[in-house]
Order: structure tokens, then C-alpha cells, then sequence
């Protein structure tokens, strides 16, 4: 069945909203809760079907969430996790299969991880090298081990010293979570800080951790133990927020407040990058959280470099505002787009030249000259295979612009069920 959409351009945006719990705080809430041994409780958790999929494994594995009220409770069992006789279904969720792979590979027995079919080309031998170095047995297909795969647990896993060669906070967290699980202290370097989610996380439910920045980079020492039962409160995702940020800034006729989103620094690249092209965004404190304002601007082109933007889940949407810019923008070291829920490089690339850009690609680098005002997109109609964030960059270019037909659209149900109707509101 097609699940094409057609958005239609907006003559007015106006208004305030929250979007959903920050997906990569939701996935750790959970998993720390479960590991935990009682009753942790989360407020804000996102709803959206990755997050489902977390939920789902921790209960498979031991754990017991009730959604009955506004706020999810968690029970970790006593004993601790243990192996689960079915196959753990991580959906379309990047996070969740990685992060329950360093999660398992310290559960003593047979745990088989599979994924939807975009999640089942992605490459986990990011995170088969260092969980092996560290005793798991980790199989899966072909060169790069896409999923479905196996993990034989080891109760006794060994610490270990591992430099992260890529950006990638799920590849340094799958290590961390495993180190809560060694027998003695595991060491995780990276060269650009990728999202401290884990690290500040993982303190606040009383693990220890030390952590060194030097330069761009971090390193993280962890001490293995057992997460306490917390109170999570989750702020809104910023990667969510950015939609909205660069849909206010590329109308023509907008104005546009996101509250209480979480302003982590490695998570908010994307306010950096939108200033310097000429946006107006402006942080507000709301009582006690943040909120970010977006409105009508001119956009220039700028030069982008992934390590403004770690783990890259903005560019997409960055892509859009480029487009409406007046001038070039490039996007510099963009290789980890390829290896996300679709090859977003291509992607982005088709959906700023289905707006009507002239666009190429130098190795890792993309370039888009703009046209100067969403009004000059053309109406456009596209596919975007298994992508929530590709649904989302195109439908703001539509309502930007002059409307578009979006082919794939209900993925957008992976970290945002309510995406369109929150569109609607600010209609
Ligand atoms: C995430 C890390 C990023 C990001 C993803 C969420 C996380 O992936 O793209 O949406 O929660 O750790 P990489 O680690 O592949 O950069």
C-alpha cells in the first residue's frame, strides 16, 4: 500500500509547540531503568515507535513498563536482565539495536537482534569490534555484520580501552553500557564530542564516570555497577525542533516558538549554523526550560562542516534551508549520512534538486546553490524509503514553498507520530 502525502503550502505560520521527549534521552531512560534494580519513573518519554521498540526489548528481557499514566514506570528486576528465548525486534531504530547490543553482549546467554529493512542494511560492525575485544561472540551478515544478529552474552565481560574511529555517539554508548558490565575499568575515546546523552545520564542514575575533554575530543572512564532506580524528566528533542526552527526562518510569513527542548551543546550545532546563514532564532528561558523562536528571515549560503553538527540527524533539513538561501552552501565530511535510515547524502542531494537547485558531490562533500526564497521551490514529489527525517525535511520544504507529494510519509511515526498534526496547528 502507497503512503504518499501531499503537503500543501502554508500562507501563515504561526505558534507554539512541544515537540516529542528527546529520542536519544527516551532510548537511555529506558535502558537504564531496566537495568536498574526497582522502580525508576520517566516523564516525557517519546511515544514514537523507536522508542516503542526499546520499550518492548526491555520487557522482553526482564524488565515490566507500565504506560498506563502520563508518566512511564519501569521496573528493573531484582536479578538483573536476562536473555529472552525470541528475537528482539529493534524496528527502524538505529539506537536501540546498538545500544542493546553492548546491553546484552553482559547477559549471559543466546540474544538474536533483527531490524525492518532499512535497519537491516545498516552496519553494526561498529559495534561488534569493541563488544568482541570485550568477550562478546558477535555474528551477523556480510562484511559490515548487518543485522539479523547474534550475540552469546558473557556475564564476565573484560574492560577494555577503545578509540570510537568514527563519530558516533551509539558506537561509544554500546561500549559504555557494556562497561557497566566489565570487570574492571573501560576506557572510550572519541575525536569530535559526540552527544554526552549517555554520560550525563548514566551519572544521574549514579554510575560513575569520569570524563576528559581535550581539544574536540573525550574521553570516558567508567567504573562497572548497577544504574539506580531515577526520576527521568525528558526535554523535548532538538533534532526535532530544528524542523521548526528552519520552517519559521524559510517562510516567508512565520513565527514560530518550540518549548522546552533540550540545549545540550554537541545537540544544537544546527542554531549555529542557521545564525550564521542569517536566521533569527532566539533562546527564551520558559519556567525553568528553553524555548527557541524562529521567524521570516533571509537566509545566505554558508559552508557546513559535519563536526558542527555530530552525527549529522540535521543536515537533511539544513539541506532545505540551503536551498532557500541565496548563494552556495556546502556540506563538507558528510560520509556518516550515508549509513543513517536511508543514504541521506543522496537523498538530501534528490530532495534539494527536486526543489529546483542545482546540486553535486565531491567525495564526502555535497554542494547546493540556493535559490534564494522557499517561494521559488518547485512543487515536488518525492520518495523517501524508511526515513522519519527525510519525511519531515521535505514536508517543510512543501509548506515553505509551493507543496509536494511525499511517497514513504508514515515513517514519520518512528520518533514523530504527531508530526503532521502539529503542522496543522501552526497552519
Ligand atoms: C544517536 C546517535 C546518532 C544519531 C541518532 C541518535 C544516539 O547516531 O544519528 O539519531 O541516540 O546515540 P550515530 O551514533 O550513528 O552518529
Amino acid at each position: 500500500m502507497s503512503d504518499a502525502k501531499t503537503v500543501a503550502a502554508a500562507t501563515t505560520i504561526r505558534g507554539s509547540l512541544r515537540v516529542p521527549g528527546d529520542k536519544s534521552a527516551s532510548h537511555r531512560a529506558l535502558m537504564l531503568s531496566a537495568l536498574a534494580d526497582g522502580v525508576s519513573t520517566i516523564t516525557g518519554l517519546s511515544l514514537g515507535q523507536d522508542v516503542l521498540a526499546t520499550s518492548r526489548i526491555v520487557e522482553r528481557l526482564g524488565a515490566h513498563c507500565s504506560f498506563d499514566s502520563d508518566d512511564v514506570v519501569v521496573e528493573g528486576p531484582s536479578e538483573g536482565l536476562r536473555a529472552s528465548t525470541s528475537p528482539l525486534d529493534c524496528g527502524n531504530s538505529g539506537t536501540t539495536m546498538r545500544l542493546v547490543a553492548g546491553i546484552v553482549s553482559g547477559v549471559a546467554g543466546s540474544h538474536v537482534l533483527v531490524g525492518d529493512g532499512s535497519l537491516s542494511k545498516r552496519p553494526m560492525d561498529r559495534v561488534a569490534t569493541p563488544l568482541r575485544r570485550m568477550g562478546a561472540r558477535i555474528t551477523g551478515r556480510g562484511e559490515r555484520l548487518t543485522a539479523p544478529l547474534s550475540i552469546e552474552g558473557e556475564a564476565m565481560l573484560r574492560a577494555i580501552e577503545y578509540h570510537v574511529p568514527m563519530p558516533s555517539a551509539q558506537v561509544k554508548s554500546a561500549v559504555l553500557f557494556a562497561g557497566l558490565q566489565a570487570t574492571g575499568h573501560t576506557v572510550v575515546s572519541e575525536d569530535v564530542r559526540t552527544r554526552s546523552t549517555t554520560e550525563t545520564m548514566m551519572r544521574h542514575a549514579g554510575v560513575t564516570l569520569h570524563c576528559v575533554d581535550q581539544g574536540e575530543g573525550r574521553t570516558v572512564t567508567i567504573t562497572p555497577g548497577r544504574p539506580e532506580p531515577t526520576k527521568w524528566r525528558i526535554p523535548g528533542d532538538p533534532s526535532q525542533a530544528a524542523f521548526f526552527a528552519v520552517l519559521g526562518a524559510i517562510h516567508p510569513d512565520a513565527a514560530i516558538d518550540v518549548v522546552d527542548i533540550d540545549d545540550a551543546a554537541e545537540r544544537v550545532g544546527f542554531v549555529t549554523v542557521l545564525r550564521r546563514m542569517g536566521a533569527n532564532l532566539v533562546w527564551r528561558e520558559n519556567d525553568g526550560t528553553i524555548a527557541l523562536h524562529s521567524e521570516s528571515a533571509k537566509l545566505l549560503g554558508t559552508e557546513i562542516f559535519a563536526s558542527e553538527i555530530p552525527s549529522v540527524d540535521e543536515v537533511p533539513i539544513l539541506t532545505v534551508a540551503a536551498a532557500a538561501a541565496s548563494g552556495l552552501s556546502v556540506f563538507r565530511d558528510m560520509s556518516e549520512l550515508r549509513v543513517k535510515e536511508s543514504d541521506r547524502f543522496a537523498g538530501s542531494m534528490a530532495l534539494a534538486e527536486a526543489l529546483g537547485c542545482r546540486v553535486w558531490s565531491e567525495n564526502d562533500d555535497f554542494f547546493v546553490e540556493g535559490l534564494g526564497s522557499a517561494r521559488a521551490f518547485r512543487s515536488f514529489s518525492l520518495a523517501v524509503g524508511l526515513d522519519h527525517r527525510m519525511v519531515m525535511a521535505g514536508s517543510v520544504a512543501a509548506l515553505a514553498g509551493n507543496g509536494g507529494t511525499i511517497d514513504g510519509a508514515a515513517t514519520v511515526q518512528s520518533s514523530y507520530p504527531g508530526f503532521f498534526d502539529d503542522v496543522d496547528a501552526l497552519r
